[in-house]
């Protein structure tokens, strides 16, 4: 069995590993507070280009968003999205079990637009009955989406223009950040990201990391008594310093960059076999995910041989699946995946 089915599948890139066990036996204070942290972050804050930001490390995905959400929105309001993105989706009802609903906006390939935020505002705050209804109180997005798809910074100059000019803030989650900005049609910088958005995070799970996602917040006001609330939702880890090293060795030397360019490099050549085997693309991803359409019966016997991620039902004869390629993915694997293609 050959395994593609996601980008989370390994341990840690070695250098992470050889950093811990060089820093097992040292004495470090807890929850972010020691020195491997304070190194992250100035490193994060200087390949962002933003000498100020408030820099946390979490473990995951999903309790970042939740904590993120929770922290800047008040009780009766609620959070933008697209129909596809990971908290309408793949979270089990996280933020609606944290109090806020989730709006989904008209989207195209997994985006939004800065348009739609702006109709959907304007209708709401046209409504006489608002007062009594869910107010929109921030934007969520992803870079890559959901569908492995990019905001170009045109269009993401967009999406901030219009949240700034509703004082709501724009938060992007980067689980994937890294192979979004290794993509060849990538123009969106990290130090663009740090202007345009009010705040968003650095994935460290699915780009080399054990766990860990660190969340940067370029206003560091912009939630007063952050820490606290980061506590009660269960998501400060005490054992801070292992999330502070994981980073700090993933922002040496532009380890998270080098190792996000192959990812890239791997899912390229992935594309092209795939084309040249004929096989029909779902959606145009520029990065580590690929999505194919792929006919029921043929996918059965695909399942014998290699793990795939199950992503939905294309009609009745057609599934749509998704492979991914990673920091970690072996050119012979992807050479052994192409062959029983
Ligand atoms: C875009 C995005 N955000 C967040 C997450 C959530 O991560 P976790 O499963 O670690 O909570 C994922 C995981 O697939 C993701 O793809």
């Amino acid at each position: 069995m050959i395994h593609f089915e996601s980008d989370y599948l390994e341990g840690a890139h070695p250098k992470i590993l050889e950093r811990l066990v060089e820093t097992n036996m040292d004495k470090t204070e807890g929850y972010g507070e020691d020195p491997y942290c304070a190194s992250a972050r100035d490193k994060i804050r200087k390949a962002c280009d933003c000498p100020n930001a408030a820099i946390y490390f979490l473990v995951g995905g999903t309790q970042t968003n939740s904590t993120v959400i929770k922290a800047l929105l008040r009780s009766f309001e609620g959070v933008m999205d697209a129909p596809s993105g990971h908290i309408s989706c793949h979270e089990a009802g996280a933020i609606e079990a944290g109090g806020h609903k989730v709006f989904p906006l008209p989207s195209v390939d997994g985006k939004i637009s800065g348009e739609e935020v702006d109709k959907f505002m304007k209708a709401f705050l046209a409504d006489g009955n608002r007062d009594h209804m869910v107010r929109p109180g921030m934007v969520y997005i992803s870079q890559p989406t959901e569908y492995g798809t990019l905001y170009t910074k045109k269009e993401l100059e967009e999406l901030s223009k219009v949240c700034r000019a509703h004082k709501i803030p724009l938060f992007m989650d980067g689980a994937r950040l890294g192979y979004g900005l290794a993509a060849s049609c990538n123009d969106v910088t990290l130090p663009d990201i740090a202007r345009l958005c009010d705040i968003f995070y650095i994935g460290g799970t699915k780009v080399g990391a054990l766990f860990g996602e660190a969340l940067v917040m370029p206003d560091p006001d912009l939630i007063p008594d952050f820490f606290p609330m980061i506590k009660q939702m269960g998501a400060s880890l005490a054992k801070g310093r292992l999330l502070g090293i994981q980073f700090e060795t993933l922002f040496t030397d532009d380890l998270y960059f080098k190792i996000s360019k192959h990812a890239i490099e791997m899912a390229d050549k992935l594309e092209q076999g795939l084309k040249d085997k004929g096989y029909k693309f779902y959606i145009n991803s520029p990065t580590n995910q690929k999505f194919i359409i792929v006919d029921n019966g043929k996918l059965e016997e695909l399942g014998k041989s290699i793990f795939y991620e199950y992503v939905e039902a294309y009609d009745d004869g057609h599934t749509v699946i998704r492979f991914c390629t990673s920091w970690a993915t072996a050119e012979e694997d992807l050479d052994k995946l192409l062959a029983l293609l």
